[in-house]
C-alpha cells in the first residue's frame, strides 16, 4: 500500500528524472536493509558507493546524533570545530595540502575547475573517454557522453576528451591545458581501471606543460579500492583530488583536497558554499572515516573483494570482471537491467547496472566473508546468461 502511495506521490510531485525501482526501504544495519513489508535484502551497492560504513553504522549515528542535539549549522563566517577537523584529516590522509568542503561530487568537481583556471586562467581540460565526472554545467562538460551533455549545449567550452591511451594523452595536452581530470577507475563507466601506463602519462604530460593533475577520486575513495583513496595504488600523486560519496556515510559532504606541493589554491571571493563543513554533516564524516580508514576493514576490503571477483568469474553467463577492492563490475551475456530486477525481487539481492550488459558491484565495506558467500550463491540463481 504504502508503495503504491509513493509511486502516485513521484508521478504528481517529483521531475521524473530517476527510475526507481518497486521497493521502499525503511531501515538499514550493516550490509542489510529491510523494506516496509519486512523483506531483508543483501545491499550490494551501497547507495551507489556511499554506505562504506556500512547501513547506520553506531559510529556515524552517535556522531551524528550528539552533534544534531548541540549545534546543527551557523554557517562558514564563524569557527566550527567539526569543519576544520574534516578538513585537517582529509589533508593529512591524503595529499597533505589545502582543501575546499562541499556538499557533493559535483560540486567538488565544480571547484577543481574553477582551482584549475585559478592555476592556468583561460587554460583548457582533458578528460577521458567514458567519464562521469557529475551533473552540473562545469561537471557535465568533463562528461563526454552525448546523451548526457547534448540536451543542455552550450556547455563550458575548452574540454578535449580523449581515449585511455598514453600517446593519446600525451598528444591533448598542451602549454594551454590548465588541468588532466580522471578517474583513476570509472565507476558509472562500467568500473574501468585507467591502465598505470596512462596515469604516468598523464603525470609527465601536465609537469611538461605546467598543467594541473586532478583525480576524481568520488566513487574510489574512502576505502572503496582497499586503500583509503585508490592513487595510492598508482604510480602517480596527483595535484589534487575530489572526493564525496562515501566520506559522508550517507550525509552530503564533498571535498577538492590539494597536494601540499600545490602552489594554487581558491582564494577568499573565489567560492563557497553555504552547507560546506557544517558541524553534523562534518561529524558524519569524521566517524564515517574513522571506521573505513582502519587497516583491518582495508585488509578486509581487498579480501572480499578477490573472493567475490573470483565467485562472479565462475558463474555461467559472467564474460568478464574487473575491479579493485570492492569496487567490482561484471560483463554479463544476460541482460543487465533485467538481472538488477530479478536480483531484488526473487533474490533480495541489490545490486546495480552502468550498461546493457555490466553489473556493478560495490557493497557497505563492512560486509562479511558470510555475506559475500550469500551474495554469490542468490546470483548464481539468475539469469546471468
Ligand atoms: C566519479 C564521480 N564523480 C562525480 C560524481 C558526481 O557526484 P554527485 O552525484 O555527488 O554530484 C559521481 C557520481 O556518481 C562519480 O561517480
Amino acid at each position: 500500500m504504502s508503495l503504491e502511495r509513493l509511486k502516485g506521490l513521484e508521478q504528481s510531485a517529483l521531475m521524473p528524472t530517476y527510475k526507481r525501482l518497486p521497493v521502499e526501504f525503511v531501515r538499514g544495519e550493516g550490509a542489510l536493509l529491510w523494506d516496509d513489508e519486512g523483506r531483508e535484502y543483501l545491499d550490494l551497492l551501497a547507495g551507489i558507493a556511499v554506505d562504506n560504513a556500512g547501513h547506520c553504522h553506531p559510529d556515524v549515528v552517535t556522531a551524528v546524533t550528539d552533534q544534531v542535539s548541540k549545534l546543527i549549522h551557523v554557517s562558514n563566517l564563524f569557527y566550527t570545530e567539526p569543519g576544520m577537523d574534516l578538513a585537517d584529516r582529509l589533508s593529512r590522509s591524503s595529499l597533505g595540502g589545502l582543501v575546499f568542503l562541499c556538499n557533493s561530487g559535483a560540486e567538488a568537481n565544480e571547484a577543481a575547475i574553477k582551482l584549475a583556471r585559478r592555476h592556468k586562467p583561460g587554460g583548457g581540460f582533458v578528460v577521458l573517454q567514458g567519464a562521469f565526472h557529475g551533473r552540473t554545467m562545469g561537471a557535465l562538460s568533463a562528461t563526454p557522453q552525448a546523451e548526457k551533455q547534448d540536451p543542455f549545449a552550450p556547455l563550458l567550452p575548452g574540454f578535449a576528451a580523449v581515449c585511455a591511451d598514453p600517446a593519446a594523452l600525451t598528444a591533448a595536452v598542451t602549454d594551454q591545458t590548465a588541468a588532466v581530470l580522471i578517474e583513476p577507475i570509472q565507476g558509472e563507466g562500467g568500473v574501468q581501471i585507467v591502465p598505470d601506463d596512462v596515469l604516468i602519462a598523464a603525470r609527465e604530460a601536465c609537469d611538461r606543460h605546467g598543467a594541473l593533475l586532478i583525480f576524481d577520486e568520488v566513487q574510489t575513495g574512502a576505502g572503496r579500492t582497499g586503500t583509503l583513496w585508490a592513487y595510492q595504488q598508482t604510480p602517480v600523486v596527483p595535484d589534487a583530488m575530489t572526493v564525496a560519496k562515501g566520506i559522508g556515510a550517507g550525509f552530503p559532504v564533498g571535498a577538492l583536497i590539494t597536494a601540499a606541493g600545490c602552489s594554487t589554491s581558491l582564494v577568499a571571493g573565489d567560492h563557497g558554499s553555504t552547507f560546506a563543513g557544517g558541524p553534523v554533516t562534518a561529524a558524519a564524516a569524521l566517524a564515517s572515516l574513522g571506521v573505513v580508514s582502519t587497516e583491518n576493514l582495508l585488509a578486509q576490503v581487498v579480501r572480499l573483494g578477490a573472493k567475490l571477483m573470483a565467485g562472479l568469474a565462475e558463474l555461467p553467463g559472467v564474460e568478464s570482471v574487473r575491479g579493485r577492492g570492492l569496487m567490482i563490475g561484471a560483463d554479463i551475456t544476460g541482460d543487465a537491467p533485467a538481472v538488477v530486477l530479478a536480483a531484488l525481487q526473487q533474490e533480495a539481492l541489490v545490486i546495480n547496472a552502468t550498461g546493457p550488459s555490466t553489473l556493478r558491484f560495490v557493497p557497505p565495506l563492512v560486509i562479511t566473508e558470510q555475506e559475500i558467500d550469500d551474495a554469490l550463491e542468490r546470483l548464481s540463481r539468475l539469469p546471468l546468461a
